[in-house]
């Protein structure tokens, strides 16, 4: 990057995080996380370049610094030394250069040969300059850095394509001594895919293939594709745009899940499995993951959408969070199963154990008074019970204002019904669990959001509620029917930043 480049790229973070700062001050908490990534001000979307560099988990997020709105794309930082407690960085990348105008879009980040991390990520611009009316100009670009701060861009690494609209969101990961990278691409036919392109150098990159094409006609684009093994085997993440709804699959405005295959280097990637959703829940997209340093494959994904105004947004100056940090892990069936990291329980500092209880049908038992941000834990014997719907209810102990987070045993399923909550949208999400034994919910409940793991995170269910604003009460609740609950243990959480 030459002086006058640099120079730019400073000046525009100078003036985003002077931007960002003023926005803090006048951030308002009442929905505000306590145990997710999120920014101190703005709005945020996609993980970024998740990596172990420098002694340290780093972590960055797609930022619009100046205001709660999506807008032209920064990498948000912070970091931490046990993927628990985070720090907060200054904005790591800016739009400055030509070839990222209008945004420094999604990417990743790996350590290179030299020590430095090398950091991947689409340059955007509106080919007229102001929306995608007439399409966009997506390339790869790359910058380095020594300490994971402060970046030096290295420019375009990888031209758009001739005729393609969407290429974007490149994930790199090193395999028999060659880099890898995929991108995500609609095609010239406008069917979602993933291509992978290889290096020897992290700089000069070459196409191999059209590594996997969605089967949907209606997908049009995949984004932020991700590439890990598991095992023997390979997991594809990716989101389709345009996949259609059915049933309880597909039903958010962007839906994220895996495929599971085979693959090799030079080899073509052979699909195992059809695509399944990874998580449940209405907030959960644009999933990226890494290995850390004792080899567990860990993932955050953003909780937020494109498409449908959070309660906050408007009037709270912040939008969008991360995920708790989740392990991955394959199932002799290729099923893949995710839960939070096993260091997510240091977080924990007051626990109530309550044991075994039995309610009565529509009964309701008061297990919190005033319940701040916890992980609650149940044990529900589904065979015996009769209940048509058992959970634990967040809100008002009267029952009006509030969230439910249930087994359903009419769907069979688990269910988050925020039919009843007093801000945002309503609906439910329902995730597949076994009907009969006993089932495992592990719930993270924090200001606006559930991360639901069922049955040893076999399915997770990740939503932002907001069931009643202030003081609120967790109850357990039967309905129609008894329900016999082997456990309930409630964690209080301290918060994530240090
Ligand atoms: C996914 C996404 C990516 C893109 C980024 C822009 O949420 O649309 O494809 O790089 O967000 O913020």
């Amino acid at each position: 990057m030459s002086a006058n480049d640099q120079h730019t790229h400073h000046t525009q973070l100078e003036r985003a995080q002077k931007a960002n700062d003023a926005l803090a001050e006048t951030r308002k908490a009442r929905w505000y996380p306590h145990v997710h990534i999120a920014a101190t001000a703005g709005w945020i979307n996609d993980p970024n370049g998740l990596s172990f560099f420098n002694g340290r988990y780093q972590a960055y997020f797609q930022h619009h610094p100046y205001g709660s709105q999506w807008g032209p794309m920064h990498w948000g930082h912070v970091s931490s030394t046990d993927m628990v407690h985070w720090q907060r960085h200054p904005i790591a990348l800016a739009p400055s250069i030509e070839a990222d105008r209008d945004g420094v879009f999604s990417g990743s980040a790996v350590e290179g040969p030299d020590g430095l991390l090398y950091a991947f990520y689409t340059g955007h611009r509106w080919r007229n300059g102001n929306n995608e009316d007439d399409g966009n100009l997506q390339v790869q670009c790359l910058a380095v850095s020594q300490d994971g701060c402060s970046f030096e861009k290295r420019g375009t690494v990888i031209d758009c394509p001739e005729g393609i609209s969407h290429f974007r969101d490149p994930k790199v990961w090193y395999q028999e001594g060659r880099w890898w990278m995929v991108v995500g691409v609609s095609s010239l036919e406008q069917r979602g895919e993933v291509w992978l392109y290889a290096s020897s150098n992290l700089t000069e990159w070459r196409f191999e293939r059209v590594l996997f094409q969605a089967p949907e006609p209606s997908v049009f684009m995949l984004e932020c594709p991700d590439m890990f093994p598991l095992g023997d085997k390979w997991v594809l993440l990716y989101c389709p745009m345009g996949l259609a709804k059915t049933g309880f699959e597909g039903r958010n405005g962007h839906n994220a899940g895996y495929v599971v295959g085979d693959w090799a280097p030079g080899q073509a990637f052979t699909p195992l499995t059809s695509f399944r959703p990874l998580d449940w829940g209405h907030q959960f997209y644009a999933p990226q993951t890494f290995e850390t340093p004792d080899g567990r494959r860990a993932m955050f994904g953003w909780m937020g959408a494109f498409n449908m105004a959070l309660p906050p947004q408007a009037e709270d100056g912040w939008c969008g969070q991360l995920t708790v940090p989740r392990e991955l892990r394959l199932g002799s069936d290729l099923h893949l199963y995710n839960l939070p990291i096993a260091e997510f329980s240091q977080l924990r500092t007051r626990t109530l154990d309550l044991g075994a209880l039995i309610l009565e049908a529509n009964q309701t038992r008061v297990i919190v008074e005033e319940c701040q941000p916890c992980e609650i834990a149940l044990t529900i014997d589904l065979d015996h019970s009769s209940a048509e719907r058992i959970g634990l209810w967040i809100g008002q102990p009267n029952g009006s204002d509030g969230v439910l987070i249930a087994y359903d045993d009419q769907t069979q399923r688990v269910v988050v019904d925020r039919g009843s909550a007093q801000l945002g949208d309503r609906g439910y999400r329902a995730a597949p669990c076994a009907s009969e034994g006993k089932l495992e919910l592990r719930i993270l409940i924090d200001t606006s959001s559930v991360e639901v793991f069922i049955n040893n995170g076999h399915a997770s269910i990740t939503s932002f509620v907001f069931p009643v604003e202030g003081q609120r009460s967790a109850l357990l609740r039967a309905e129609s029917g008894n329900a016999t609950i082997d456990s309930v243990v409630v964690h209080s959480l301290s918060s994530i930043w240090r």
